[in-house]
């Protein structure tokens, strides 16, 4: 398995992606809401990246991917597909940004809510939230990946979520996806051992019923088995001498 390091150029550029794709996602989050089609949000991602931002989408023609970001509603766990339904009071969805800046890749997702959340839905949502979290501030030089799985499925599984084992976070740069895959589930002791200058994702999807998932016909979407909500949060982050920075910050969130 090879990891790279990034140097601190090469980090200084990733800053500036991750903080795009945060803006991105704070943009994007004032527009969802009843009546909206995850179209339409596509579409004002697409225009912010390229025109506001001087980005572009790396999603949109991803081994194929038709669009420029992914739009997972309710029960759909990750990969979902823009279309022209509208989104109703209730619904929660996870949006995905992945833009590209000066070669380099800044990938981050949230949870938002149409109107009022159920109790259900918000507490999903909020473990998730926690659970990224949780995995985040475990970050450091030394920590090994199977201690960062660990505890997300801990904190998880405590509450009576399940944990998603199909999909994971994931080393980042110029490539999209990059070694090493970071398991959202794992033994403590085991796994690579994280070192200054790794710069990778945490994005951990929480299920309200059964962990099993399946992929629909059109090759992308991920459903829950058991069409139980699904809920997912992401940051990039880099391991720095004394810990972690991520990457991928917004406003209504601080450094820990
Ligand atoms: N952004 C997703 C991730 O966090 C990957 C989406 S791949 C796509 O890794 F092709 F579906 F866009
Ligand atoms: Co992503
Ligand atoms: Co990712």
């Amino acid at each position: 398995m090879t990891v790279s390091i990034k140097s601190p150029e090469e980090i200084a550029v990733m800053r500036s992606a991750g903080r795009q794709a945060a803006e991105l996602l704070e943009m994007i989050g004032e527009h969802v809401r009843p009546g909206v089609t995850t179209d339409e949000l596509n579409d004002l991602c697409e225009r912010y990246t390229t025109q506001v931002l001087g980005c572009r989408s790396a999603p949109l023609g991803y081994h194929g991917f038709p669009k420029s970001i992914c739009t997972s509603v309710n029960h759909v766990v990750c990969h979902g597909i823009p279309n022209d339904k509208p989104l109703r009071k209730g619904d929660i969805v996870n949006i995905d940004v992945t833009v590209i800046k000066d070669d380099f890749h800044g990938d981050t997702s949230a949870m938002f809510s149409v109107g009022a959340p159920s109790v259900l839905a918000r507490r999903l949502s909020e473990t998730c939230y926690e659970a990224l979290w949780v995995g985040i501030r475990m970050v450091g030089p030394g920590v090994r990946l199977g201690d960062i799985g660990h505890a997300i499925q801990a904190y998880a599984e405590a509450r009576n979520y399940s944990v998603v084992r199909e999909y994971c976070g994931h080393g980042i740069g110029r490539e999209f996806h990059e070694e090493p895959q970071v398991l959202h589930y794992g033994i403590p002791g085991t796994g690579l051992t994280l070192e200054p200058g790794m710069v990778f994702t945490i994005e951990p999807m929480l299920n309200a019923g059964k962990r099993h998932v399946k992929l629909l016909a059109d090759g992308w979407t991920v459903v829950t088995k058991d069409h139980s909500l699904s809920a997912q949060w992401e940051h990039m982050l880099v391991v720095t001498d004394t810990g972690v920075e991520v990457l991928t910050l917004r406003a209504d969130e601080k450094q820990p």
